[in-house]
């Protein structure tokens, strides 16, 4: 018999050669499928996206990747450098924007996805000379030190205190301009997303604390 005459490394040799096989085999199974849907199709993938909203006040349009955050957008495409990447995983909120009103990770959300939206960053906020009274408080309170996570803070801040109201009864208050109820624990809680590698944690709550009209 042939197979009785060949030597064991001959044999070896033969079963590389058809595991390779085998393999090969295997990958071209599975990529014909793809390949044949791509071509029968007829259609390129579409990998950006046209999209329009606003911006601290102001319309803005883009074509982005689909997949670019809306943190990549304010930063890569728009330039708002305000907004910082810190972690990039949803664990630091140092990427806290407002979009409609409700703070986001902007990490975390593809800019596909806000269509239409309002954002605001911290430069929507305020700016030298006329700052948004949180933004004056975190600098009377020294509520930074570094200043890497301070404008995911500040924006956070804000929508806590709104978050807040809105969550008052209206038959308590209907009154969303007047000082939120509310007290330190519950600002730590609600804060807790937005990690200060400085700790400059006291600080930020005096600030939050002050704006919102509560004894710190
Ligand atoms: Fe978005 Fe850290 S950069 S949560
Ligand atoms: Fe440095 Fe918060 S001030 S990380």
């Amino acid at each position: 018999m042939e197979l009785a005459m060949q030597s064991p490394t001959q044999l070896e040799i033969s079963r590389r050669d058809l595991l390779i096989s085998s393999a090969a085999a295997v990958a071209a199974t599975s990529a014909v499928p793809l390949a044949a849907a791509a071509q029968s199709s007829g259609s390129k993938m579409n990998l950006s996206t046209s999209i329009a909203f606003s911006v601290n006040g102001e319309q803005r349009e883009l074509i982005v990747d689909n997949r670019t955050t809306l943190l990549d957008a304010l930063r890569e495409h728009l330039h708002l450098t305000g907004t910082k990447k810190g972690c990039d995983h949803g664990q630091c909120g140092a990427c806290t924007v407002m979009v409609d009103g409700r703070r986001v990770n902007s990490c975390l959300t593809l800019a596909v996805m806000h269509e239409g939206d309002e954002i605001t960053t911290i430069e929507g906020l305020g700016e030298p000379g006329s700052l948004h009274p949180m933004q004056a408080a975190f600098v009377k309170h020294d509520g930074f030190q570094c200043g890497y996570c301070t404008p995911g803070q500040i924006c956070s801040s804000v929508a806590v205190l709104e978050e807040i109201k809105a969550n008052i009864p209206s038959h308590v208050t209907a009154d969303l301009t007047a000082p939120a109820s509310v007290t330190v624990t519950e600002i730590r809680e609600r804060m807790s997303g937005n990690i200060c590698r400085c700790g400059a944690y006291s600080n930020i709550v005096d600030a939050i604390t002050e704006v919102a009209g509560t004894k710190a």
